[in-house]
């Protein structure tokens, strides 16, 4: 999993928070690249292709950024008024971001309990950062909880000592660190091959119909060795055929599974050796290589568009 985290600080050389967050997670994180956007454009002259391109290469954002005044520095606002382009992010060909994960991590001077709404800022942090998420939603992005620490800045003999800003952004870091591990285990080729175990598991219970069609698109296509069905009614009427001849209590076991990205679904090769025994009490084997075509949907579920099985 690639990591893009873009840093958007005014005055790096100053900061204590933000800086301290970036280095700590360059040096912790693999396949991590980060973009200081400030010195990158201190003319505030975006390289737009060169910023698109970034984005492209990432399988997850992350906005390492200060708070100012309830917001984000100008330099990232910019930047996303020109790189959240038409037909990049939006539009009818704006679906360069889609399925990417978009997480804000940030610096907040203000203490925790002054954002409520009878503390002096009135408002709770989630609130403030509403157009971001939806700009993220209208991107077909993952919005991920945002990850902040309050109380990060010091005013030397006013507020804070550095030492408390320093323990907190290696607290900050420790929690991007976990999240980013989340992730990484959370792909969606784990996730369609954890589904796919589970799948197995239900056939070998001939679980009820619902478990499965619950995964299954409407229309789906199915071919199964006794035919074509399609979608949910086709599925159950192949299903109870097969649940009329085969006892519960069989095994399904995966041999090898290949998810491959294609074109904003995925590619499931598979190879299935079955063994279950009639009610007539003979025994079946049966290698199957089976061939899916599955989605990630913008929840996080597996529906299946096509299900191919052949015996070999
Ligand atoms: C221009 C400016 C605006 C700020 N606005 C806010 C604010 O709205 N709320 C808040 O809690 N802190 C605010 N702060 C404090 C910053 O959030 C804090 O200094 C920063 O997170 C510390 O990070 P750094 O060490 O990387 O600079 C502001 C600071 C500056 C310089």
């Amino acid at each position: 999993m690639k990591t893009l985290v873009i840093l958007a600080h005014p005055n790096l050389d100053e900061s204590i928070a933000n800086k301290r967050i970036a280095e700590q997670l360059s040096a912790k994180v693999e396949k991590l690249e980060v973009r200081d956007i400030f010195n990158l454009y201190p003319d505030y002259k975006i390289d737009i292709k060169a910023e698109q391109n970034a984005l492209i290469d990432a399988d997850t954002v992350i906005f390492q950024y200060p708070f100012y005044w309830y917001n984000m520095p100008a330099i990232l606002k910019v930047w996303f008024d020109e790189v959240f382009n038409f037909n990049f992010a939006y539009g009818p060909e704006g679906d360069k971001l889609k399925g990417k994960n978009f997480m804000l991590s940030f610096t907040i001077g203000g203490p925790d309990d002054a954002y409520s709404p009878l503390g002096y800022n009135h408002f709770r942090i989630p609130d403030f950062l509403k157009p971001m998420e939806q700009s993220a939603y209208l991107a077909q992005m993952n919005y991920l909880e945002p990850v902040y620490e309050h109380g990060m800045v010091y005013i030397p003999g006013v507020y804070n000592t550095k030492e408390a800003v320093e323990e907190k952004s290696d607290v900050q870091v420790q929690r991007l660190v976990e999240r980013l591990d989340a992730l990484a285990n959370e792909n969606p080729e784990n996730k369609i091959k954890k589904f796919a175990k589970d799948w197995f598991e239900h056939f070998d219970l001939m679980a009820d119909d619902g478990y499965f069609n619950n995964y299954i698109a409407n229309g789906a296509k199915l071919q199964f060795p006794e035919g074509e069905f399609i979608g949910h009614e086709g599925f159950s009427q192949w299903y109870a055929n097969m649940k009329k001849n085969i006892k519960p209590n069989n095994e399904h076991r995966i041999e090898s599974i290949n998810v491959s990205a294609n074109n904003g679904h995925f590619d499931v090769d598979l190879a299935v050796k079955l063994k279950a025994e009639t009610f007539e009490g003979e025994s079946i084997q049966i290698n199957a290589k089976e061939n899916w075509k599955v989605e990630i949907t913008r929840d996080g579920r597996v529906k299946i568009h096509e299900y191919i099985v052949k015996t070999v």
